[in-house]
């Protein structure tokens, strides 16, 4: 009996205070709001839908002026940071962070053997297809399945500002039990059928990826006469890649931390051959880029990290001037704040780091055994970027000799 009430009591408590939470939550995150956007007014969408004169496409004069802009990345090179470029663009930017994550996953966890040409078809079609604000080849292969277009299972929603903004959150009244979708308001599940409308009614398209491999398994999305893309690929040096991966996924990486100690890498290991084959990969879709094919003409970008994150400002202008979207002042007030400090969050997913110094930090953290086994699996990659072999210890740790080297890229 006395537990029965004790059991009772606990409950009640256990209410009051997800209730009071729930309340400090709320108040913080309107604040937030509200600081977002000081003084916002409703914003009713332009409708172009009969402004289309002579379009032979049959396109609305909204999708003729229309951008779409992939960021072809890989994993740490700094592509959430660039990507807040974009997602920061204003009200005019739909943008979509790393979606064929969802891709990836199922395909890895199918009994079939995907080779990559067909997971390179699948990355693409899924990406026509989001960039034609269609979600339904996205939707197979997010799990669980969405039920009626309403998933609470995309992949970092939040890392998305028109996913998070109205009218695509619906705000959530006071359910205490429920979860929420979105850091800076209490969003319910994702309505892919409002997503989509929210991105037809943007200019500009914007989608982030570290996952294709090959520049060339998108000829066919960028000859879609419906688009108009851009495509950036970014890059950056491999050894601080490798110690970035290190930190940031530690336990997957321990062989490379007992071959540190060993002081020999095995170069027949499979985890030394993927990092050839990384590196190759982006080499290879690099000299595809630069050696600018009819294809590709005018559409192609490559930029380096180290040279983002020394000059943010200057690169993130010369980004929007060759996508052909106005530098919008949002963006630029984004980037102000974001790359002169020093403090604040510093999760491994982080972009609010001081730039220019986060970019040379690899070089304490790298075994120098490491790094020149680095230099000799990707040492064609990093000449083609520009990125200066060291032969002792003591270069890597001398911060007054730089390892890059001037270069621009056409
Ligand atoms: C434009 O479309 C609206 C409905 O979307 C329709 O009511 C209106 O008549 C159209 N105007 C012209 C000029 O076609
Ligand atoms: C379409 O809209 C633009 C901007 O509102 C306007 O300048 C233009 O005259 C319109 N064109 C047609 C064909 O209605
Ligand atoms: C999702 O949004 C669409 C468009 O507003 C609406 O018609 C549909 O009912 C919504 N779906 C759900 C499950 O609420
Ligand atoms: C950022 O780091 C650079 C390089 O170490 C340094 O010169 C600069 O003062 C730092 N800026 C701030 C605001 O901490
Ligand atoms: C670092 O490199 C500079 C330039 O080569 C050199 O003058 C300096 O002595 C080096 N510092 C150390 C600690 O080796």
């Amino acid at each position: 009996m006395k537990t029965k009430y004790a059991i009772v009591f606990i409950f009640i408590v256990a209410l009051v205070i997800i209730e009071k939470e729930s309340n400090i939550i709320s108040r913080v995150s309107d604040k937030l709001i509200q600081r977002q956007n000081p003084q916002q007014t409703p914003q009713t969408p332009l409708d172009y839908r009969n402004n289309t004169s002579d379009n032979l496409l049959g396109l609305s004069s909204l999708s003729r002026g229309r951008k779409h802009i992939l960021l072809l990345a890989t994993t740490r090179t700094g592509s959430s940071f660039v990507g807040e470029f974009f997602n920061q663009h204003g009200e005019s930017m739909f943008y979509l962070f790393e979606p064929l994550w969802h891709v990836e996953r199922m395909l890895a966890s199918s009994e079939e053997g995907n080779t990559g040409t067909m997971v390179g078809d699948v990355y693409r079609d899924v990406l026509q297809g989001l960039f034609l604000c269609d979600f339904s080849p996205l939707e197979r292969f997010i799990s669980p399945s969405p039920q009626e277009h309403v998933t609470a299972a995309l992949f970092r929603r939040e890392s998305s500002v028109s996913l998070c903004e109205e009218p695509v959150c619906k705000p959530v009244i006071k359910d205490v039990f429920e979860r929420y979708h979105c850091k800076t308001r209490r969003c319910g599940p994702l309505n892919l059928t409002l997503a989509a409308e929210s991105c037809k009614s943007k200019q500009h398209h914007a989608i982030k990826t570290v996952r294709v491999r090959q520049l060339d398994s998108l000829q066919p999305l960028v000859e879609d006469p419906r688009l108009d893309i851009r495509i950036i690929q970014l890059v950056r040096d491999p050894r601080a890649i490798l110690a970035s991966r290190m930190v940031a996924f530690s336990s997957k990486y321990r062989t490379w931390k007992t071959w540190a100690l060993d002081g020999q890498v095995p170069e027949d290991d499979e985890e030394v051959k993927r990092l050839k084959g990384n590196c190759d990969h982006i080499r290879m879709s690099a000299e595809v880029g630069l050696s600018q094919p009819r294809w590709l003409r005018g559409r192609y970008m490559l930029v380096r990290y180290e040279d983002i994150a020394r000059y943010p400002m200057e690169k993130a202008q010369e980004m929007y001037r060759f996508t052909g979207i106005p530098f919008s002042d949002k963006a630029r007030d984004w980037i102000v704040r974001n790359t002169q400090t020093t403090q604040g969050a510093s999760g491994i997913y982080s972009t609010q780091k001081n730039s220019s110094e986060q970019a040379e930090k690899w070089r304490f953290n790298i075994p120098f055994t490491l790094a020149q086994a680095v230099q000799r699996v990707c040492g064609p990659t990093m000449e083609l970027f520009g990125y200066k072999f060291v032969h002792d210890k003591n270069t890597l740790v001398n911060k007054s000799i730089s390892l890059l080297e001037e270069k621009v890229f056409y």
